[in-house]
């Protein structure tokens, strides 16, 4: 969700007012999400490099996240939106941690729409935090070396139910992947928009979707037009 920062300064306002814009522009797309048929949205929101910005803005997204995680819940259920959380969830403040916890179980049986926050995320983290629990089994001898393979690495990783993205968008004229879903990208069509993140609306997100519809996805195979 990219742009926030850039959109505050634009204005003269503080870097959490952005922010702030920026959930609201979210709460906005999940919402159209229902509507269009979309069943899973990942959105990074926080990434485990964020924790190297100034205290004050660190403690305004954990506080925005903490409070629009307990607010929304109501919201939450009334769509049948089903929260779950990527990212080191315990190196998170208690209070972020408990309401994005607290959502996640009692949205746990929605079935519309799944939305994946990241949240202290870093892709390499993840394959990390996977490489480490298939190494403490393969200690213990529950399996061998050679069982490693695609399938068995996935259901390691943070999100092991769901499938791999189809569509990557970046706000904000960025043409980096920054840490976002390493091993779940390695297919996805890539989109960039130079909307800021707070300005992004259910359209802008249709355009996105009208312009993936129209690519041909290959795999790495050829496809004959
Ligand atoms: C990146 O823009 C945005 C973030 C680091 C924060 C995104 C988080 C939210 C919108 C809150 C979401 C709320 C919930 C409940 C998950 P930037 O600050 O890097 O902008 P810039 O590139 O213009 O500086």
């Amino acid at each position: 969700m990219d742009g926030n920062g850039r959109w505050a300064r634009e204005r003269g306002l503080p870097r959490s007012e952005g922010h702030r814009r920026g959930y609201e522009a979210l709460r906005e797309i999940v919402k159209a999400s229902t509507d269009m048929g979309i069943e899973i949205l990942t959105v990074y929101a926080f990434s485990s490099e964020n924790w190297n910005r100034p205290r004050d803005e660190v403690d305004a997204l954990m506080n925005l996240m903490a409070d629009a995680a307990r607010r929304e819940l109501p919201t939450l259920q009334e769509y049948g939106v089903r929260v779950v959380v990527s990212g080191r969830l315990d190196g998170l403040p208690d209070r972020a941690r408990q309401s994005l916890l607290e959502d996640m179980e009692a949205t746990c049986a929605n079935r519309r729409l799944i939305l994946n926050l990241a949240i202290n995320y870093g892709g390499r983290n993840e394959i990390i935090d996977a490489a480490r629990s298939i190494a403490k089994e393969a200690v213990e001898g529950r399996l061998s070396p050679d069982e490693i393979d695609e399938k068995l690495f996935k259901r390691y990783l943070y999100q092991p139910d769901l499938p791999d993205p189809d569509l990557l968008i970046r706000t904000a004229s960025e043409l980096r992947v920054s840490n976002f879903l390493l091993w779940q990208i390695a297919y996805a069509e890539i989109w960039v928009t130079d909307v800021l993140w707070p300005d992004f609306t259910p359209e802008t997100l249709a355009q996105a979707i009208a312009d993936y519809q129209k690519r041909t996805r290959r795999f790495g195979a050829v496809v004959e037009d």
